[in-house]
């Protein structure tokens, strides 16, 4: 299949490309797109066939259900049920946003798109392109993150046409993403919401909005069972073997150091993964900045473009260094450890 890339901005001539978009996915057609987040690939969430083809385009497990994107928070009542309160002050505050909201779902949307689960997962993206598409496509886009299973969400495009180019009838280029994490994803069907994936929506966040203290089901402290299908994949992962350490800096970059000499006489080609106050003190053959340690918005923009990177350049062998765990930090923990299968080295 041949797949048109097009570069979208706010021209006049762009509305007529969200058009066109917007009637691929109408007709059963697939559309990568970029949101706040991440870029997604988007399919027309009411069709059985365009979740098929979502499945096979990322060679992903069908069990694993896809979020529903949506443009207007009135359309809820077509695609969910049993709408609890919580969901409309939610929306209310954090709508266009990374929030996604587990509910009850309507005989509308086929089994295929929730992965044969009763619930579904629904979010408003908060980008204009996306917006738009989602309005010329009908107001309802199953999107997964548009990579291939298994490899990190791309936040730039030339990672999406890495993984889609010849998959998908078009790519729409947005630039880079902004926040750079998949959304928070919030479980509003059980008595008390569930967060099932931490995101740069944090807990203290929602518990300032709706005064409810939430649990959270992080993968980071309990691996299993998983409630979101997805997380029992290995998710976010790079080719090579990737370890988290943790500990204080003083001990970490020397512990760092000797492992990478060790791993270079091995033939290794060794990696790093380090704040801009470190990084010049690690001794490795690719060594990533991935920001200021105090600021974790940086640092959830560039992981996964950095994880991508290291791949490219056939890394053996990653250490990264850790983060706080809180707030965003607990994000980014979150997709570290998932990156590396919960390798730890805690010294
Ligand atoms: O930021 C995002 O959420 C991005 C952009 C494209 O919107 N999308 C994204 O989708 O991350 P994906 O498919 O890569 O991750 C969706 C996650 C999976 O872990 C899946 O198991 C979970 O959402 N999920 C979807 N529907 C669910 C449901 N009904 N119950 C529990 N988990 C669900
Ligand atoms: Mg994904």
């Amino acid at each position: 299949m041949k797949t048109k890339i097009i570069k979208i901005n706010s021209s006049p001539a762009d509305k007529l490309t969200i058009k066109k978009a917007g009637e691929i996915i109408k007709n059963g057609g697939l559309v990568a797109f970029p949101t706040e987040t991440v870029y997604g690939l988007g399919g027309d969430a009411l069709n059985a066939k365009s979740a098929a083809r979502i499945y096979s385009a990322k060679g992903r497990p069908a069990d694993n259900p896809l979020i529903v994107h949506i443009c207007r928070t009135g359309d809820i009542d077509i695609i969910a049920e049993e709408i609890p309160d919580i969901f409309y002050i939610l929306a209310e505050k954090f709508w266009p946003g990374p929030l996604t909201m587990i509910l009850n779902k309507s005989s509308q949307v086929p089994e295929s798109t929730t992965g044969g689960l009763k619930t579904i997962a629904v979010r408003m993206p908060d980008n204009q392109t996306a917006l738009s598409l989602i309005d010329a496509a009908g107001g309802f886009i199953a999107a997964p993150s548009a990579n291939l299973s298994g490899r990190p969400s791309p936040t730039v495009i030339q990672y999406v046409i890495e993984d889609m180019d010849g998959r998908i009838e078009m790519i729409l280029d947005g630039g880079d993403t902004k926040i750079g994490l998949e959304s928070t994803i919030i479980d509003l069907t059980t008595p008390q919401p569930v967060i099932l994936r931490p995101g740069s929506i944090t807990a203290e966040m929602l518990e300032a909005v709706i005064n409810i203290r939430m649990i959270i089901n992080s993968e980071a402290s309990t691996p299993e069972p998983p409630k979101a299908p997805g997380m029992k994949y290995r998710h976010y992962a790079p080719r090579g073997q990737m370890w988290i350490v943790i500990g204080d800096e003083d001990a970490v970059i020397p512990y760092i150091n000797h492992r990478i000499e060790k791993d270079k006489k091995s033939g290794l080609i060794t990696g790093v993964i380090a704040t801009k106050e470190t990084c010049s003190k690690y001794h490795a053959d690719r060594i990533k900045c991935i920001g200021n340690r105090s600021n974790e918005e940086d640092i959830a923009r560039n992981l996964y473009r950095i994880l991508r990177e290291l791949d490219d350049e056939k890394t053996d062998v990653i250490y990264s260094e850790s983060f706080t765990g809180k707030g965003l930090g607990q994000a980014i923990m979150n997709r570290l450890l998932k990156a590396s299968s919960y390798q730890i080295l805690d010294i």
